[in-house]
């Protein structure tokens, strides 16, 4: 089939969704998403939204955090654009139908803290704050009438001059961008977008590693699209590990344990159930998260155990279970009981930093193609995303990006000489279990060779075996028909290229980036 729209939205997390509803009083609104509407990080998001609001607080502090956390690298500017349009954009969520939690006054935002903020700025609902955001944000779009919200729709690549068989490569001027293909898993046919505008929102990448907080889902499209048509891309080795996941090795995607529950008084404890972080940092459990992470991991491997502590249990049953129900809830189904039990955790996977670089208007360096959320990268985070600050980017980056879509929509017209999808191939009865299997090593090599500590041989060695999972998997796909877990592992794989080629690039320890040889490089000096 070929569709015409105005506006063509790629995922439907806090991202797609608050810009198809600012865009949709000016043209025709098409929302893919690849599974249900609902599902992406976005509806896992606990701990909330950072925004300035009162006295108590300022901009200035809230930017000097985020500088900080980003380890120097951040682009200023962008820190203090978002920073300062919080406000507005929090007061449109709530006139969206979004609620957070109030004080018990009742009269102003009640405001948690986690890592590396210097004051209580975090609005939240419970500790389920995604899950009402996207409840929402989805209950607004389906009441819209120029927004259709296609569920189960794969996009496979972005249409550019590269479709229209001329050759396109990192160095042609004035890519542009002519809509998307995108795969219908109900009828298994490739459908032709053509969009005026394209917004891609496809979200992370957590599935890259073995154990990751991210929704299946989040298996790096955007980024992967944006690589094949010659875009633009930024930052890639800054993956953030949240330092507290729930151990529970079964448990996919690893459930997270928010780091509000530090702000609200709990402390990392190692294995025999003793305080470790006054060895790293002064600001102890609050520190930011790549200094955190990296000391749960050293002192893992000094104990050679799998996992180490959250000691909650100061808090107190009842604020345990009214500000942290579902927290309280799961433990419990595994027989924790956080009132009088230690928590498991461990670091995993989280939130990847980079992404396809963006302006401060959202747009990437293809003409017509913009990326917001966690698809994107803006500078804001720099070399380490502060917490809770990007549901926050979200929300300011997709305003920006509808505001400058608006205006160029009425100067684009439909590139009509885009072919259809080419949909030869054939089907390969033992794809799925070489599909399975494949991107297991894949995961286990990025988790043992280019995770949290690094290393000049760490990552040649996962260079080298990706190398070979590579040839073999583009191999499938040049004869196989396509399917949404081939395309994903096509994704993962060309993710995995770019987060080791990044941090094979970057020739210093700064922020998330960590590896040892850099370490005696600087202390040589
Ligand atoms: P997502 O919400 O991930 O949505 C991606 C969308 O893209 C989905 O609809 C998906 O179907 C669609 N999609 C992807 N690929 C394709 C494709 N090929 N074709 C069609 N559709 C596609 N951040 C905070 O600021 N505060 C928090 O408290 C917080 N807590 C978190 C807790 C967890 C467990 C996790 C995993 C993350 C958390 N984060 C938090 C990070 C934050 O939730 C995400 O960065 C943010 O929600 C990303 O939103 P998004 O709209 O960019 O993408
Ligand atoms: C958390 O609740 O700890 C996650 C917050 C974030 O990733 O920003």
């Amino acid at each position: 089939m070929r569709y015409e729209v105005d506006f063509l939205i790629i995922g439907s997390g806090i991202a797609g969704l608050s810009f198809a509803l600012k865009v949709a009083p000016y043209g025709k609104v098409c929302i893919l998403s690849k599974g249900e509407a609902s599902e992406g990080s976005t509806r896992y998001a606990q701990g909330g939204i950072a925004a300035v609001l009162y006295d108590s607080d300022s901009f200035d502090k809230h930017i000097q955090d985020t500088l900080v956390a980003g380890d120097g690298i951040c682009d200023r500017e962008v820190v203090e654009m978002t920073i300062r349009e919080a406000p507005d954009r929090i007061r449109e969520l709530v006139q969206y139908g979004v609620n957070f939690d109030k004080s018990n006054a009742g009269d102003r935002f009640d405001l948690h803290r986690e890592g590396g903020h210097s004051e209580f700025r975090i609005l939240h609902h419970k500790d389920n704050t995604g899950e009402e955001i996207e409840r929402g944000l989805l209950e607004a779009i389906r009441n819209h009438p120029n927004i259709e919200l296609k569920e189960n729709q794969f996009a496979i690549d972005i249409i550019t001059q590269h479709h229209l068989g001329q050759r396109v490569t990192k160095h042609t001027p004035n890519i542009e961008c002519y809509g998307a293909y995108a795969l219908d898993c109900s009828t298994n046919v490739i459908d032709t977008y053509l969009a005026k505008v394209t917004l891609l929102a496809t979200g992370g990448m957590g599935n890259v590693y073995t154990t990751t907080t991210t929704p299946i889902i989040s298996t790096g499209d955007g980024v992967a699209m944006v690589h094949r048509a010659r875009g633009v891309l930024k930052d890639l080795e800054f993956m953030q590990f949240h330092p507290t996941s729930l151990y529970n090795p079964a448990e996919k995607p690893a459930f997270l344990i928010t780091e509000a529950m530090r702000g609200a008084g709990a402390v990392l404890k190692d294995y025999h159930g003793n305080e470790f972080m006054q060895k790293y940092d002064s600001r102890l459990s609050l520190a930011p998260r790549d200094i955190v992470a990296r000391a749960i991991d050293n002192e893992m491997k000094i104990a050679g155990v799998d996992h180490l502590y959250l000691d909650a249990r100061g808090i107190g049953k009842e604020e345990l279970i009214n500000g942290f129900p579902n927290i309280y809830a799961k433990c419990l189904e595994l027989g924790i009981k956080i009132d009088k039990d230690m928590i498991p955790i461990r670091p995993a996977a989280h939130y990847q930093c980079g992404g396809i670089k963006v302006d401060r208007n959202g747009e990437s360096s293809i003409h017509h193609l913009y990326a917001a959320g966690e698809c994107s990268c803006t500078g804001l985070h720099g070399g380490n995303r502060l917490a809770s600050n990007s549901l926050l980017e979200a929300v300011v980056y997709a305003h920006n990006a509808a505001q400058s879509a608006i205006e160029q929509v009425k100067t684009i017209d439909f590139c009509h000489q885009v072919p259809d999808w080419n949909a030869d191939g054939m089907v390969l009865n033992e794809e799925m279990v070489l599909i399975t299997q494949t991107k297991r090593e894949l995961q286990e090599l990025m988790w043992n060779y280019v995770g949290i500590v690094r290393s000049d041989l760490r990552l040649q060695r996962a260079f080298d075996r990706l190398n070979l999972i590579y040839r073999e998997t583009e191999d499938l796909y040049n004869r196989s028909v396509l399917t949404e877990e081939l395309c994903e592992l096509r994704n993962l794989i060309a993710c995995a290229y770019l987060i080791i080629k990044f941090a094979r690039a970057r020739r210093e320890n700064v922020g998330l980036h960590y590896s040892i040889d850099l370490l005696k490089e600087q202390s040589n000096h």
